[in-house]
């Protein structure tokens, strides 16, 4: 069978700001999505993933309409990548899924390509997606972004070890980022000063990515989250795990991704430090990753 792999993804700083055109900064995992595609007379996904069935078979549509295909596909849908919101796995999937194609049709399709094909499904899944998630599926690595500007890739100073925390509770990325949406349409100058506040953020956590200054990263994660909160995506489950992270010895902590559960991540001194944290935040799950 044809076979297609997407990377997943944390954002370290500039979720949901970063669909109102700030800049912002996230890290590939190793972890990925895997597609098998086999033809069928009807789209179909086939996974242990708790996906959404119908949505997830207008994505495969979408994704199909961009590379121009007419035939229909059984998508197998696998991998090592947490399918709980804020990792990415949709974009995961949609570019899995776009590369599986282009293999099966002899395209040969470019990042580029594979990316722009790939953000037609993100769309069905988000709605409104800035494009961060489908450009790190794609490249992988360390990458900042800005909507309509693309993305560059960023230096790493120090090795950052983060323990990526699973809340359990799943949330559509696309509610959350009408959430905000909301938040904007009715608070447009407290939204206003939050962006400046962000933008600060950004620059000085960039430095300290490339200088390698842990501690400072930590403490603009930490910001970050307070400014997540004040525009009403941080859920309850999300300031729970955070604050265990926290009390844990987390040089710092927020939500990643859409927030309003799915994934939270924190930030340790070093890998021993991280492995410990992960084995203590029980019940929840998660996972230690090396970002260097
Ligand atoms: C989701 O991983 C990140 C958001 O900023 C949405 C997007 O950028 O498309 C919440």
């Amino acid at each position: 069978m044809i076979q297609g792999e997407g990377f997943g993804k944390v954002i370290l700083f500039g979720e949901h700001f970063v669909v109102h055109g700030l800049p912002a900064i996230a890290l590939g995992l190793s972890n990925k999505s895997i597609i098998r595609i086999e033809e069928s007379k009807e789209n179909e996904i086939i996974t242990k993933f708790p996906v959404i069935q119908t949505l997830s078979i207008s994505a495969i549509q979408a994704v199909e309409d961009a590379v121009g295909v007419k035939e229909k596909f059984k998508v197998y849908f696998e991998g090592d990548l947490p399918v709980t919101g804020g990792l990415g796995s949709s974009a995961a999937f949609c570019v899995a899924l776009a590369k599986a194609l282009s293999k099966k049709y002899s395209k040969n399709f470019n990042n580029e390509e594979i990316n722009k094909i790939a953000n037609e499904g993100e769309k069905v899944f988000h709605g409104n997606p800035s494009g961060i998630d489908s450009a790190v599926a794609t490249y992988g690595g360390a990458i900042e972004y800005k909507r309509n500007q693309g993305f560059k890739q960023i230096k790493i100073g120090k090795p950052i070890f983060l323990v990526v925390g699973i809340t359990g509770k799943n949330s559509p990325t696309k509610i959350m980022i009408e959430k905000v949406q909301e938040f904007k349409n009715k608070n447009s100058e407290e939204f206003e000063k939050i962006k400046n506040e962000y933008q600060e953020i950004f620059e000085e956590g960039k430095n300290a990515i490339e200088e390698g200054k842990i501690e400072i990263i930590g403490e603009l994660m930490n910001k970050n989250q307070k400014l997540l909160k004040k525009v009403g995506v941080s859920d309850e489950i999300n300031d729970k795990l955070i604050e265990k992270f926290l009390q844990l010895g987390a040089i710092g902590a927020k939500l990643t991704g859409g927030g309003g559960g799915g994934c939270c991540i924190a930030l340790a001194e070093n890998e021993e430090k991280a492995k410990e944290i992960l084995e203590k935040i029980y019940p929840f799950k998660g996972f230690v990753t090396k970002v260097d």
